[in-house]
């Protein structure tokens, strides 16, 4: 008998196949009667595979032993219910750090040069009326982390190559890192010209990005988010944006996606993006691979390649 395992939302290629050879696989996000499958095939179940997990849809398979999440943020996924009934959790850390810092990298260019705006003026034939104007430049300029975990690193080392001191803040300062440590968010706002949020979602960082700290941030400085909506309070964002508060964000992520608030889209001071900053192809096979690899391990006996609990 074939272990049932059950997916929750639409998965790579890839990793839908290397399941679909192991496992047999319901999918959740295609019932038409999601209750109905529930019922039926819900005793069953020992495996998730993608996020999206509360507590309440732990209760409905009595037998699940293991979440593996696709992603590296687990914040969709109810960790305590988890751990209260046991259920191991897994994420995809490392895999994606470069992709993700990638583009924390390209909004920051995206926003400082102007590129969505100089690219319209280039296609729309305004060269021949005049020269664009200027605009800013990264180097010599200070860049506030928030969260300098794995990806923070990364973008810590690229914005290194790019001339830009680097400051960060965190629930620790880590020893051995060079760079400048703020035990006050709202105090590394203040010092920073860019604030770029790349630590965990969840109810612990919630809306920890309030008004006063984008207030800190003022009106040369600018926000990148590549980590989580939920870290921002979107509406100050967005007012700061359309008064001149903050000057101006580059974001990846938001609180309510796919969905996207009507005015942030009007506004020029903004690079948006479809939260793809991991979707490379390349990274998204090795993010698929490590949860086949941790349902593996786990249904083997082994210890968890990247388990959270
Ligand atoms: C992650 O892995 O958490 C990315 O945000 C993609 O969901």
């Amino acid at each position: 008998m074939t272990i049932e395992l059950l997916q929750t939302h639409k998965l790579l290629d890839t990793c839908e196949a290397g399941l679909a050879e192991r496992y047999t696989v319901h999918k959740l996000h295609e019932a038409s009667d999601r209750e109905a499958l529930l019922n039926e095939i819900g005793p069953r179940i020992r495996a998730i595979a993608g996020g999206n997990v509360d507590g309440a849809l732990m209760g409905r398979l009595p037998k699940l032993e293991i979440i593996a999440n696709f992603g590296v943020g687990y914040d969709s996924i109810d960790t305590k219910a988890a751990r209260e009934r046991n259920i191991r959790v897994t994420n995809t850390p490392g895999v994606l750090d470069d992709a993700v810092a990638e583009i924390a990298m390209a909004l920051m260019i995206g926003l400082s040069r102007q590129l969505p705006q100089a690219d319209r003026f280039t296609r729309e034939g305004r060269w021949e009326q005049g020269n664009y104007p200027f605009t800013t430049e990264l180097r010599g300029k200070t860049v506030g982390i928030l969260g300098l975990g794995r990806i923070g690193k990364e973008i810590a080392a690229r914005a290194q190559a790019m001339k830009m001191r680097i400051v960060y803040h965190g629930r620790n300062r880590q020893p051995t890192e060079p760079h400048v440590y703020y035990d006050n968010l709202e105090e590394m706002a203040r010092d920073s010209d860019w604030l770029v949020i790349v630590a965990p979602g969840g109810p612990e960082t919630n809306g920890i990005v309030s008004r006063q700290v984008l207030e800190a941030l003022g009106p040369e400085g600018r926000l990148v988010n590549v980590a989580r909506g939920s870290l921002v309070d979107e509406q100050a964002m967005i007012e700061l944006l359309e008064t001149g508060g903050i000057g101006g964000a580059g974001l990846d992520v938001f609180a309510d996606e796919p969905r996207v608030p009507e005015r942030l889209r009007k506004l020029d001071n903004v690079v948006l993006t479809p939260h793809y900053a991991s979707a490379t192809r390349t990274t998204r096979d090795a993010m698929g691979a490590l949860v086949l690899k941790n349902l593996k391990a786990h249904f083997n006996g082994d210890p968890l390649p990247s388990a959270v609990v």
